[in-house]
């Protein structure tokens, strides 16, 4: 089935199995291996991307749910020569250990200060849109379907909360 998305603003068309998950589709086909699986079950969130500028964990979607589509992977935030503020702020406060985790914490933490800047979406449950600053609480919840399996909160808590300052 062929299916044509943008990534990271790149016209991309793929011709694949209509069984494929948009994350094979970016690992196997597209090789964007920056983009991890982890339990490939929408648990973890190594797999975060962004569609249309929305979080969503690639694992559970199929690609050609997503012809048409602008998808930004981690390769699309930043190069080793010019990180974006976020990744830089991962560095500076060592916000990963093994680092498997580190790409969809940076995709789904970029993503939830956009949520922030536009006054946080429409479907929160909590009225969190006349807060200005991001809490500790407020990270912990937005943030938790991102996994470190090796604890690394500290860090990448830290890193957030600096760009989000
Ligand atoms: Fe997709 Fe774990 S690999 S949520």
């Amino acid at each position: 089935m062929r299916v044509s998305l943008t990534v990271n603003d790149t016209p991309r068309t793929l011709d694949l199995d209509p069984r494929t998950s948009l994350l094979d589709a970016l690992r196997d086909h597209l090789h964007l291996t920056g983009t991890k699986k982890g339990c490939d079950h929408g648990q973890c969130g190594a797999c975060t991307v962004l569609v249309n500028g929305e979080r969503v964990n690639s694992c559970l979607c199929l690609a050609v749910m997503h012809d048409g589509d602008e998808v930004t992977t981690i390769e699309g935030l930043g190069t080793p020569e010019n990180l974006s503020p976020l990744q830089a702020a991962f560095v500076k406060h060592d916000g990963f250990q093994c680092g498997y985790c580190t790409p969809g914490q940076i995709m789904s933490s970029h993503a939830m200060l956009k949520e922030i800047a536009r006054g946080w979406p429409s479907h929160v449950t909590e009225d969190l849109s006349a807060k200005a600053e991001l809490t500790i609480e407020e990270l912990k919840e937005r943030m938790s379907g991102n996994l470190c399996r090796c604890s690394a909160y500290k860090g990448i808590a830290d890193a957030i909360l600096e760009a989000a300052a």
